[in-house]
């Protein structure tokens, strides 16, 4: 624990070296961990290419940094707590030493079914303790794994089977939300109609039927029995790829983000410990799906290297009643809480009534990650349930950066509601104009760059290097583009405002507005479409489709059930707009682009004042959407 900042100027004084002497200062961090063979030289890297390798030559497993390196110390502490959706069934708590022989033992499965380093291998499961062992099991063999949000549909899913080669998928019968069983195995079947897998292993979990395909499909408990729990870890080089996660772009296409092994385990490690201050034996609980970044590196990796207790909630907030949340911070005693801003508003709607039967006295810091948390939420969330004594710690950063880049160290960096506040040390942030020009000093506004790399950023989008670069290297010449816009406030604290790109964040979930345009699209009567978001009480963001269409015989209403319908088909239910408005002509330029500055003013509303709109190809248009928006 010698990397821990305890005190502010501890903070700035390591920022200070981390910049000054970057190499150094990591080489003493990843000296903690095990490395079947040091590295030889701390980073080399240029933004060109991109081209970025950090603890160049070095030799890992970094599941052997959860167990091998650890298991004499505390193999008998609790590794995950796994509180399942219905409240009156069984809680497992699986030990590191447990942990351990499940992952090896699942790694050998793995292996026997021809499943070797490199390979690609989706796992499309609910929040249950398999998932993560998939993950580390994978990770022990050198597979790369590429998780998939369970709710994605089977066209997203085929995508991603294509789009990485996938040799396997591991998955599960079906689901629980609520009361509900839903069948994901089901989903696989469909989208392996339009794919191909060598192999598809099925962890059981509701019961329900299925089908399975001789020769392909196996049962989880059946491909384990007989294999050893013990094997050695895969030697890896630092920079082999540990994994690919699938985000949206500004572009139709998913984007296959790919993050390589030691930059990724150093960085998640030392950022979980710092900004939530985990002490050993701390419960610490994130509300994130696996199926996200944020599961990736602070429900799995970070928490299981720094040997924390990791708490893994299978259900809903809302179920079965708005106290759920609280009831179970209350039943484990969790000290540390990481939550979305969406699901704080959610709550904060039912007011505080759900939380008053709860002890939430255990409570030591919260986390909130996703999006911008607006003030209200912020206070609402520091006074009832951190009862005005629990830091927030507001953490910026993205599926790209593989971890937290922006944020308060908990209980040290003194906190603004809704601002991420300071750059954690190694992270060289830029805010520049839009001509690339950085912007210096306090109390200026721009777009978010980083200057110097870092060891857990994104090393190239599967399959395109040419799309990595251009998407995250070539709008600033030398700097790393987030996409996102930023103030610098008088104190040089920061606040995230939001995309600036053509991608919406929905609940915290990020869209593209293409993607969504795309699904629309495939609905036969419709003809165009144009996608905005636009501020939702909720989600935060919400999506507002304007909507050229062939009426035929439909009723308008009809029209709109049926193509929000295809959308969660075609992407998942996470991506169905909130409003569509059908139109009869969209604004456009001469040239024939799309202005969106003004479909977003009338979604926001505001529409008495259009700004220029002279060079529309028909400026008549704006008048009749906003006319139909009444
Ligand atoms: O716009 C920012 C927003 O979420 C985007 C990244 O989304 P994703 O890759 O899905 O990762 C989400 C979890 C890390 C960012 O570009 N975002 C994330 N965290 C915050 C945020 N916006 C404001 N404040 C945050 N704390």
């Amino acid at each position: 624990m010698s990397d821990r900042i305890h005190t502010l100027s501890g903070y700035f004084y390591e920022y200070q070296k981390s910049v000054t002497e970057p190499e150094s200062f990591w080489a003493r961090i990843a000296d903690s961990f095990h490395w079947k063979k040091r590295w030889d030289k701390v980073l080399k890297w240029d933004f060109e290419g991109p081209n970025v390798r950090w603890f160049v030559n070095g030799k890992l497993n970094i599941t052997e940094n959860i167990f091998e390196k650890n298991l004499f110390a505390y193999g008998d502490r609790t590794a995950i707590i796994w509180e399942p959706s219905e409240p009156g069934e069984d809680v497992r708590k699986i030990s590191y030493k447990e942990l351990y022989h499940s992952v090896c033992q699942f790694s050998n499965a793995l292996k026997s079914k021809g499943i070797q380093k490199g390979d690609r291998v989706i796992i499309y499961m609910p929040m249950i303790p398999e998932a993560a062992i998939a993950m580390l099991a994978c990770a022990r063999i050198g597979a790369i794994h590429s998780v998939v949000f369970a709710g994605f549909s089977a066209n997203a899913l085929t995508d991603r089977i294509i789009d990485s080669g996938a040799k396997a998928i591991l998955t599960s019968d079906g689901n629980y939300r609520g009361n509900k069983k839903i069948g994901i195995k089901a989903i696989v079947d469909e989208a392996l109609e339009k794919s191909a897998v060598e192999t598809v292993i099925v962890c059981q979990r509701t019961g329900q039927d299925v089908t399975m395909k001789a020769g392909r499909d196996y049962w989880w408990h059946e491909v384990i029995v007989g294999e050893k729990d013990s094997n050695v870890a895969e030697e890896m080089d630092s920079e082999d790829p540990l994994f690919i996660l699938y985000t949206s772009g500004s572009t139709g296409k998913p984007k296959g983000v790919v993050h390589s092994t030691a930059g990724y385990m150093v960085y998640t490690k030392y950022t979980f410990e710092n900004v939530f201050q985990y002490s050993p034996g701390d419960v610490y609980w994130c509300t994130a799906d696996i199926g996200w970044i944020t599961g990736h590196s602070y429900i799995v990796y970070g928490p299981l290297l720094a040997g924390a207790t990791t708490l893994m909630f299978e259900g809903v907030p809302t179920y079965p009643d708005p106290g759920r949340f609280w009831a179970v911070i209350e039943k484990h005693k969790v000290n540390q809480f990481y939550t979305a801003p969406t699901a704080i508003r959610a709550l904060q709607a039912y007011g505080t009534d759900p939380i008053a039967p709860y002890n939430l006295d255990s409570l030591k810091v919260l986390g909130s990650v996703g999006e911008p948390i607006n003030e209200e939420a912020w206070r609402w969330y520091y006074n009832h349930i951190g009862q005005s004594r629990c830091p927030i710690v507001d953490t910026w950063w993205q599926t790209e950066t593989g971890g937290i880049l922006v944020s308060p160290i908990a209980g040290i960096t003194p906190t603004k509601p809704a601002f991420a506040t300071l750059p954690l040390p190694g992270i060289q942030l830029a805010i520049v104009d839009p001509e690339g020009n950085e912007l210096t000093g306090n109390s200026v506004e721009g777009n978010l760059c980083v200057k110097y790399p870092w060891p857990s950023m994104i090393r190239t989008l599967w399959g395109d290097h040419a799309r990595c670069k251009e998407t995250y290297f070539s709008t600033y010449k030398g700097m790393y583009f987030t996409g996102d816009g930023v103030k610098r406030d008088h104190d040089g604290y920061y606040r995230i405002l939001g995309r600036v790109d053509d991608v919406i964040n929905v609940s915290g979930h990020r869209m593209g507005t293409a993607e969504v345009e795309n699904a629309i699209n495939e609905h036969p009567l419709v003809i165009e479409s144009a996608v905005v978001g636009y501020p939702h009480e909720v989600k935060g963001q919400g999506i507002y489709a304007y909507v050229i269409c062939d009426m035929a015989h439909r009723t308008e209403e009809n029209l709109i059930n049926e193509i929000k319908e295809t959308v969660s088909k075609i992407i998942g239910p996470i991506a169905k707009p909130d409003k569509i408005q059908i139109v009869s002509g969209l604004p456009k330029t001469r040239s024939g682009k799309i202005m969106r500055r003004i479909l977003r003013k009338v979604a926001e509303g505001s529409t008495d004042n259009m700004g220029d709109t002279s060079t529309l190809l028909d400026p008549d248009v704006v008048t009749k959407i906003i006319e139909g928006r009444k």
